[in-house]
């Protein structure tokens, strides 16, 4: 028996900025953001929430879904590049909102973007060792992605978080971690040194380091199976990237499809990349083109935009994942769809909270974004009225250097 992943929280702020609006007030044609970067929308987070409350709203559904008592929790990894301290981790405050018990393994994780799946595989890992007992583990991914203002990277800005739920006997997939294909290497591509508000990139740079792990891990994860190259597209039935923008898929696709057929001629390389794009790599895009780079989840973000998409149509299937993370790490891996998944896409609530989303004009986007931790102060009467159904936490400004929530 696999271990794997039971249910996905899915937690997005309730404000966007449309791109066409960014794009008028940049003097860019639109059709560069829309087209050249695939992106409609940018979810844009308010100052009442950070890393902490949109990982805690995450979570709050799955315990609430799956009737969980906290105290079951035995493993709670937090993955982040958007953390709040430098000592005290993310998931010790969310342990704290959710009310997890003591006797649980707690702590953050972070390599950029590829730190959640380092957790995901961790917790899978250990759940397995302990099957026994049957453990619950629940890994989170929460970031929120923010560029300069004005810079290359401001129209590819996100946030949100995806919380996991991980079980001995999965409802939802299960994965053998042991046929991962791995890839890691010092690069400089994409860093944001201690103190920095935003991130430092080398933009096209890092499209190159994308492609080169992409490379390293299928190269790997075909050697693990057993299969040529020529093989690796018949083996899978969709294939999720990890999308900082959403072109970024259609990059990583054609590079893959290059490499599976580097003997085939161009115009049929081209027939294949198209065909395969629109079949196994088409519906996870959703969450991207609304929402942007949210950094650890971008691939599970994918993952939640597929099952809405093709909801059984998934069931039994295989799906392959590539996550990437600057500096850089990454790794391809493979989800096995359980039958029977009807009632847990039913519950994913991700629709819902797209269209309840309220669009925020060019000017608040500016003065939401001005504004450091350090400013914000909320009483806790008047955050609350920024609840609701899904924003079940709210962050309202600092006591004594200690963040409080509400
Ligand atoms: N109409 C249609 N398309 C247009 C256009 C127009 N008027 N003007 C430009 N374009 C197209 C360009 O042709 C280009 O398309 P191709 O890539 O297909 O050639 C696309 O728009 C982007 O334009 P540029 O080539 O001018 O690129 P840019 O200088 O704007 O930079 C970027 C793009 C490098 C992605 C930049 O947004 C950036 O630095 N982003 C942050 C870093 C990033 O996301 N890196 C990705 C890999 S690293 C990673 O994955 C980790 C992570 O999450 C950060």
């Amino acid at each position: 028996m696999l271990a794997g992943v039971s249910d996905i929280g899915i937690y997005i702020p309730n404000y966007y900025l449309p791109h066409e609006e960014l794009a008028k007030a940049r003097g860019i044609p639109k059709e560069k953001f829309h087209i050249g970067l695939g992106n409609y929308n940018m979810a844009i987070i308010p100052n009442w929430e950070d890393a902490v409350t949109m990982a805690a709203n995450a979570t709050q559904q799955l315990l609430e879904r799956n009737n969980i008592d906290p105290d079951e929790i035995r493993q709670l990894v937090v993955s982040t590049e958007s953390g709040v301290d430098h000592s005290k981790p993310v998931a010790s405050f969310v342990q704290g909102l959710l009310n997890i018990g003591t006797r649980c393994r707690v702590y953050e994780i972070k390599h950029a973007c590829y730190g959640g799946t380092a957790g995901l595989i961790d917790s899978i890992e250990w759940i397995s060792r302990h099957s026994n007992s049957n453990p619950k583990g629940i890994v989170i991914m929460t970031d929120i992605a923010k560029y300069g203002f004005g810079s290359l990277g401001e129209p590819t800005q996100g946030a949100g978080a995806v919380a996991l739920l991980v079980e001995s006997n999965p409802r939802l997939f299960s994965l053998d971690t042991l046929l991962n294909g791995i890839f890691s290497k010092d690069v400089f591509d994409f860093w944001r040194p201690t103190g920095h508000r935003v991130p430092i990139v080398d933009g096209k740079y890092s499209i190159d380091c994308y492609l080169m792990a992409l490379e390293g891990a299928v190269s790997h994860f075909r050697e693990n199976l057993g299969l040529k190259e020529g093989e690796l597209l018949d083996s899978l039935d969709y294939l999720i990237y990890h999308m900082p923008f959403t072109k970024m898929a259609h990059k990583a696709h054609r590079h893959l499809v290059e490499i599976e057929y580097k003997d085939s001629s161009p115009e049929s390389r081209e027939k294949i990349f198209e065909e395969s794009f629109a079949r196994m790599v088409a519906p996870s895009l959703r969450g991207v083109q609304e929402i942007g780079n949210i950094y650890t989840g971008s691939a599970y973000l994918g993952l939640v935009s597929l099952l809405e998409a093709e909801r059984e149509k998934t069931e039994e299937k295989k799906v392959g994942i590539f996550s990437y993370g600057s500096g850089c790490g990454a790794e391809f891996f493979l989800c096995h769809i359980k039958p029977g998944i009807g009632s847990i896409v039913d519950s994913l609530g991700f629709r819902e909270q797209l269209e309840n989303r309220k669009r925020f004009t060019f000017e608040q986007y500016i003065q939401c974004y001005s504004k450091s931790d350090e400013e914000i102060l909320y009483y806790p009467e008047e955050a609350r009225g920024f609840k609701n159904k899904f924003t079940r936490f709210v962050f309202t400004g600092f006591q004594g250097h200690k963040r409080q929530y509400a």
